[in-house]
């Protein structure tokens, strides 16, 4: 493989699947992990035959963080001179869906990584935490504003505050994940899941994810606009006529992403 610290492999059905591998280091992420994760994510946001990926970790961890040996002697300058972390942004510019699936710690920068993605598919054994106050830090790659966005004030300060960590089940009541599933079935669960979305049209699933993210960036009223627009745009795609052809004549879609 072209990377040291992640594996790809693309999967039937366009999913495209991403293993963050750094066994060692409970996969923390340092500068070639972000730097391979970049390369990778716009590879396949660029290659028309894949349509959804995955991102997972281990067993026992997703990602345990940011990683702290490498940060343990930067200063300020450092990092606010490089915009130390910046470069996450260009996973949330991910076109097509992304789905985080979860086993074991995701912890800072960790959670932060899978609270960038789409949704959160956990397994039982996942642990989310933002942890850095420990550290005297913080959240530095979004926690504080997408976990608050997730889960609501109350519980984001908690965790922000204390470093305590929620365990599967509370994070599905908060609204943090989609969906837990048992451990030895999560990355084969979250394939099918990408497998779904990787079937459906692609210029409908590029069109769903905007809007949805849209709800975290307007108020409501142009936030409803900005979906109707985008819903009107899509009745100049061939697929459309396809797709409502398909229902009537009850068969299943054949797309051609125009
Ligand atoms: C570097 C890390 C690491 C990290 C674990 N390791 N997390 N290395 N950065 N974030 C390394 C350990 O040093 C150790 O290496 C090996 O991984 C195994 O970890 P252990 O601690 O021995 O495992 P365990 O006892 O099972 O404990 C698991 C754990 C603990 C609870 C997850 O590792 C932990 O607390 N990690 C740090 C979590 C954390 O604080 N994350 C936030 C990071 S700050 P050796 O070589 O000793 O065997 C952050 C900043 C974000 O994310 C701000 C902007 C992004």
């Amino acid at each position: 493989s072209q990377y040291e610290t992640l594996i790809v492999e693309q999967r039937e059905g366009g999913v495209t699947l991403i293993t963050l591998n750094r066994p060692q280091a409970l996969n923390a992420l340092n500068s070639q992990v972000l730097s391979e994760l970049i390369a990778a994510l716009e590879a396949f946001d660029a290659d028309a035959s894949q349509g959804c990926a995955v991102l997972t970790g281990s067993a026992k961890a997703f990602a345990a963080g940011a990683d702290i040996k490498e940060m343990q002697a930067m200063d300020f300058a450092a990092m606010y001179g490089t915009n130390h972390f910046g470069g996450y942004d260009r996973v949330t510019a991910t076109r097509k869906p992304v789905i985080a699936a979860v086993a074991g710690y995701a912890l800072g920068g960790g959670c932060e990584l899978a609270m960038m993605c789409d949704f959160i598919l956990a397994a039982d054994t996942a642990k989310f935490g933002q942890p850095e106050i420990k550290l005297a830090v913080s959240p530095g790659m979004g926690g504080s504003q997408r976990l608050a966005r997730a889960v609501g004030k109350a519980k984001a300060m908690e965790m922000c505050l204390t470093g305590r960590m929620m365990d599967a089940a509370e994070a599905e009541r908060a609204g943090l994940v989609s969906r837990i599933v048992p451990a030895d079935d999560l990355v084969e669960e979250a394939v099918k899941t990408a497998a779904t979305i990787a079937g459906m049209a692609p210029l409908a699933v590029k069109a769903n994810k905007e809007m949805v993210n849209a709800a975290f960036e307007t108020g409501l009223t142009q936030g409803v606009a900005f979906e109707r627009r985008l819903f009107h745009g899509l009745f100049g795609t061939a697929d459309q006529k396809e797709g409502m052809a398909a229902f009537v004549e009850k068969r299943p879609g054949n797309w051609t992403g125009r």
